[in-house]
């Protein structure tokens, strides 16, 4: 037990909400996606849809009713009012405001928080055992203003952070070397998007720690320029945004994947967005992606990173743009 606090940081063990009712706030792209995801990898049955336009609600709930008979006989209940979301195991919250075109991301984050701290209180009065996965980008302030609003357990109240960040590093990793994504082992962590910080003291490819073959991995000193496989995550969103408008199938994977580690009791380890007070030198309550043990609970414990020297002063400036992020949101 020693030895596991060396390794991680325990959380506490609340009661949870029985069943494998999903609710999923926000009938957008990303709500669809996850929709979509968690019905036809059978992780749910049981989805209750809320979005404050009804028609697309409406609309969509029954299209994918429709489909019933391919989906393990799903429920999925469009919601006219928040109240036919109690009881759910899991809220996955995608609402949120697109980005206008000259729009100040501070602006466009105030929106989103405007939306989240409007929803979170009647959401957690019917689901007060539930576990919250906020989806809403900038997801980590996100995750820290329904945190706020609600107080609800940190083990209870997260954000899938850099775990679509993590996939998308370990799969660009796979196709360099040739081998399958699964078989990489690397987590993305620190703030979701451009601050995001690569673990590459930590890449493993078969139980080889690829530092130890380029001494200078992700650093611009590295002769291999691996630094451009971060680059490349960092910049995927954006690219995809450019000629769809938004991004939605991976990150409803991510999210699918993330109730399924809570489902299944798995405590698997996954990069998501938690309060990282205490951790790699952070002092303030700031929510950021570490490696997080996910079971029944939501979070079962935070594992306590080793970085190095570079990666230490990226979790620094990542944690600091957080900090000022959550600072300029007018609660
Ligand atoms: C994504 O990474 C934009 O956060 C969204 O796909």
């Amino acid at each position: 037990n020693a030895f596991r606090t060396c390794l991680f940081k325990r959380l506490k063990q609340q009661e949870v909400q029985p069943g494998n009712k999903v609710s999923i706030i926000g009938s957008g792209a990303v709500g669809m996606a996850c929709a979509v995801a968690l019905l036809s990898k059978g992780i749910t049955n049981d989805i209750a849809l809320y979005d404050i336009n009804k028609d697309l609600c409406t609309a969509e709930s029954a299209d994918l009713v429709h489909g019933s008979l391919f989906l393990n006989n799903c429920n999925v209940a469009k919601c006219c009012d928040i109240g036919s979301t109690r009881d759910s195991r899991v809220v996955v919250v995608t609402s949120g405001v697109r980005p206008k075109a000259n729009e100040k991301p501070s602006e466009v984050a105030q929106k989103t928080a405007d939306i989240i701290k409007c929803v979170m209180p009647s959401l957690v009065k019917e689901s007060p055992k539930a576990v919250f996965i906020i989806v809403s980008n900038p997801s980590d302030v996100m995750a820290w203003v329904a945190h706020k609003i609600s107080k609800l357990p940190y083990e209870r109240c997260i954000s899938t952070g850099c775990h679509l960040d993590t996939a998308r590093f370990r799969l660009f990793i796979a196709q360099l070397l040739g081998v399958a994504t699964s078989s990489v082992n690397a987590f993305v962590l620190g703030e979701n998007g451009e601050r995001s910080v690569p673990m590459w003291s930590s890449v493993t490819v078969g139980g080889v720690r690829l530092e130890q073959l380029v001494p200078k991995i992700g650093t611009s000193e590295d002769p291999m320029q691996w630094c451009k496989v971060h680059k490349d995550v960092v910049e995927a969103a954006a690219k995809v945004i450019a000629l769809k408008g938004y991004t939605n199938w991976a990150i409803g994977h991510a999210v699918a994947d993330v109730v399924s580690a809570i489902f299944e009791n798995s405590n698997r380890i996954l990069s998501l967005s938690t309060n990282a007070k205490g951790m790699c030198g952070i002092k303030d309550d700031i929510f950021l992606s570490l490696p997080c043990i996910v079971n029944k609970w939501g979070l079962f414990g935070i594992i306590r990173p080793h970085l190095s020297k570079w990666e230490s002063n990226a979790m620094k400036k990542s944690a600091e743009q957080v900090l000022k992020a959550q600072c300029d949101i007018k609660l």
